[in-house]
C-alpha cells in the first residue's frame, strides 16, 4: 500500500495508491474527509454489489469518493442514480453510447463496462456516502452471469488520469444537480432516457421471488416499477434484472 501522490482537482483532493485492498474500505478511514478521492492501481479485495468481488487487475480504473451527505439515509438511496448518470455522461463524452441497467450498472452494447458500489457510514456525527466506481478500461472480467466489455475492446483509448478527471467533473455536476431542491426529478428524467430495457419485457430476481413483466419506470424513490403478467403493478426496491 504505497501512497504515490496527492493531486488536486478543482473540487476534489485525490489520493493515489499503488495497491489497496479496496478503495471503498480505505475511504472509510477517519483520516479522509468530504470530497477526498481514493484511487488504487490494483485492489487485492475489490468489492462488488451483493457481496461479490470486483476483479481489480492493474490497468482498469478503481476509485472512491468520500461524500458528506446533508440528507437522510432514505434520500441518500437515490444518489446512486445521479452517480450512474454521471458515469454515463463521462462515457458519452468519449462518444460511447452507454445504457444504465437498473439500478446502476453501465452497459455498452449490452455488456457491463462499469460498476458502482455506494456504502453509507457515520463518522464524527457526519453521514458519509462512500461512492466506489470501477471502470473496465483495459481489461474486462470473464463473463459470469453478465457479459462484460472494456473501453479498449470498444476501441476507445484514453489514459486513466484523463478519464478520472472527466468522471470527477461529471460527478461533481450531477451530484450538485441531485442536491438541489427536487433535484431527483431531473436526474430521474435523464436516467430514464438511458435506462436499459425500459418499456421492455424483463425478469427481475429479488431475494425472495422472480417476477416477469414490463419495466415501466422508476418511481420518485428510485424503485423499479414493473407491470407483471397479470397486469399488476409491482414496485421493486432491490433486484437483479435480466
Ligand atoms: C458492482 O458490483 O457492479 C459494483 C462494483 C464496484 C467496484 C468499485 S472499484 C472501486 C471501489 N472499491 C471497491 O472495492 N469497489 C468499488
Amino acid at each position: 500500500m504505497t501512497r504515490i501522490s496527492v493531486n488536486t482537482h478543482s473540487h476534489y483532493q485525490i489520493h493515489i495508491f499503488d495497491e489497496l485492498p479496496s478503495t471503498n474500505e480505505e475511504a472509510k478511514n477517519g483520516e479522509y474527509i468530504n470530497d477526498d478521492v481514493i484511487v488504487a492501481h490494483i485492489q487485492s479485495t475489490g468489492k462488488g454489489r451483493s457481496n461479490n468481488t470486483w476483479e481489480s487487475e492493474e490497468g482498469n480504473l478503481f476509485f472512491s469518493i468520500k461524500y458528506a451527505s446533508k440528507t437522510s439515509f432514505e434520500q441518500l438511496s437515490s444518489l446512486v442514480f445521479a452517480v450512474a448518470l454521471a458515469v454515463h455522461d463521462a462515457l458519452n463524452e468519449l462518444q460511447l453510447n452507454s445504457q444504465i441497467k437498473w439500478p446502476n450498472d453501465l452497459l455498452v452494447n449490452e455488456k457491463k463496462i462499469a460498476g458502482i458500489l455506494i456504502e453509507s457510514i457515520e463518522q464524527d456525527q457526519t453521514r458519509y456516502a462512500v461512492i466506489g466506481i470501477g471502470i473496465n478500461t483495459t481489461h474486462h472480467p470473464k463473463d459470469i452471469e453478465q457479459h462484460t466489455t472494456s473501453l479498449k475492446r470498444e476501441d476507445i483509448e484514453i489514459d486513466n488520469d484523463a478519464l478520472l478527471k472527466q468522471l470527477l467533473n461529471a460527478l461533481n455536476r450531477r451530484i450538485a444537480e441531485w442536491e438541489a431542491p427536487n433535484g431527483f426529478d431531473s436526474i430521474r428524467e435523464d436516467y430514464l432516457k438511458h435506462a436499459y430495457k425500459l418499456n421492455e419485457k424483463i425478469r427481475a430476481r429479488t431475494k425472495h421471488a422472480e417476477l416477469n413483466g414490463i419495466y415501466k419506470t422508476i418511481d420518485g424513490n428510485g424503485n423499479l416499477v414493473l407491470i407483471d403478467e397479470h397486469g399488476i403493478e409491482q414496485v421493486i426496491a432491490s433486484a437483479d434484472i435480466f
